[in-house]
């Protein structure tokens, strides 16, 4: 089977047109990237055209201010990525001339770029054998070759790129090009869920397809343990503004503005969050205090956040002593700022901003 042939062969014929797809800068492929690391491609297409509006090359990115870049990424989630990107274009401006490099030696010293990304970039924007392995690329390998390792192994991860390494160097064939055809492949045909197997241009020697084995394949990763967190948000309403603090370093969502809230070993009742807001604040606000009625549980990579929200209106001359750092940010200006996605599905499922 002449696998690279039949792919890109495939890939010219059904490829997705998308705007980094016109182009071979490597600082362009490097947004496109980051983004789509985990995110799908419908919804990273809007966040790609916004983002290289606002900073077209790496120094707009590099002399941004950080909460800009963050606000960018506002619903994406995953910040830290948006966070990896302003500090690498940094670097670039600052030790590589100004010049995003696209050699996969350089481009995997900058911050957030791992081995994924540099072979993306470099095999895309400077043709180098770089093999690319993301979750679709495991998916064709571990169908199409029969490879039963757990899809997160490393013994898998090596085996694909190996393979895929040894698959491009057979014939002379586009890098950037093979690697993306693989991807979009998976993406596309090669699907988790009802694959196009009828239509498949493997049909004839799919591991999987033949054994009757394409939904078992690639062999399930063991589950993750998630660490349970309980966040009681208090929803403060003053004037048409949200009390709201920035989450600071070390934990999820640093730097990201949120609602005054009070982690403990459980979800708290109305009367224990009145008690707490007192115990921090220095001030009652137990008059008007309710529980949105639904709780939310928000699922990231290693937690399992559980949410509960209290909302208090209070009088336009109540006065909160500052004892914590927290502002009043009006509903106007919200949009500007960088909350977490459990946030803003708050602000939006609870209707307390009409239009929002
Ligand atoms: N997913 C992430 N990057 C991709 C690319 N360049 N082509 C196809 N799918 C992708």
């Amino acid at each position: 089977m002449d696998f690279t042939a039949l792919i890109t062969d495939w890939y010219h014929t059904n490829k997705r047109a998308l705007p980094w797809r016109e182009t071979r800068d490597p600082y362009l492929i490097w947004v496109s990237e980051i983004i789509l690391q985990q995110t799908r491609v419908n919804q990273g297409l809007d966040y790609y055209l916004r983002f290289v509006k606002t900073f077209p090359d790496v120094k707009s990115l590099a002399n941004a201010d950080e909460q800009d870049v963050l606000s960018i990424w506002k619903g994406l989630g995953y910040y830290s990525r948006a966070r990896n990107m302003h500090t690498a274009a940094k670097i670039v401006m600052e030790s590589m001339n100004g010049v995003f490099p696209s050699a996969y030696k350089q481009l995997i010293t900058l911050k957030g770029i791992g081995k994924y990304t540099a072979a993306a970039i470099a095999s895309i924007c400077s043709g180098e054998k770089q093999a690319v392995v993301d979750g679709n690329v495991i998916r064709v390998f571990s169908r199409v070759f029969g490879y039963r390792e757990p899809a997160d192994s490393t013994q898998l991860y090596n085996k694909i790129r190996l393979k895929s390494t040894a698959l491009m160097e057979l014939q002379n064939i586009d890098s950037g090009t093979y690697n993306q055809a693989v991807m979009e492949f998976g993406a596309l045909w090669c699907k988790p869920k009802n694959p196009l197997c009828d239509l498949c241009i493997f049909r004839e020697e799919c591991f999987a397809f033949k054994n009757s084995m394409t939904e078992m394949l690639p062999t399930p990763k063991a589950d993750v343990k998630r660490r349970k967190r309980w966040l009681n948000y208090l929803v403060v309403i003053q004037n048409d503004s949200f009390l709201m603090q920035k989450r600071s370093t070390g934990d999820i969502w640093a730097g990201l503005w949120e609602f005054p809230c009070f982690e403990a070993g459980k979800l708290f009742s109305v009367d224990e969050m009145a008690t707490e807001f007192e115990i921090r604040f220095g001030s009652s606000i137990f008059p008007k205090l309710i529980a949105y009625e639904k709780d939310f549980r928000h699922l990231l990579t290693h937690r399992e956040i559980h949410a509960r929200f209290f909302i208090c209106k209070i009088s336009d001359n109540k006065h909160i002593p500052a004892y914590e750092p927290a502002e009043f940010i009006p509903f106007n200006s919200l949009n500007a700022l960088p909350v977490s996605r459990l946030v803003e599905g708050f602000i939006q499922k609870s209707g307390l901003i009409p239009g929002h």
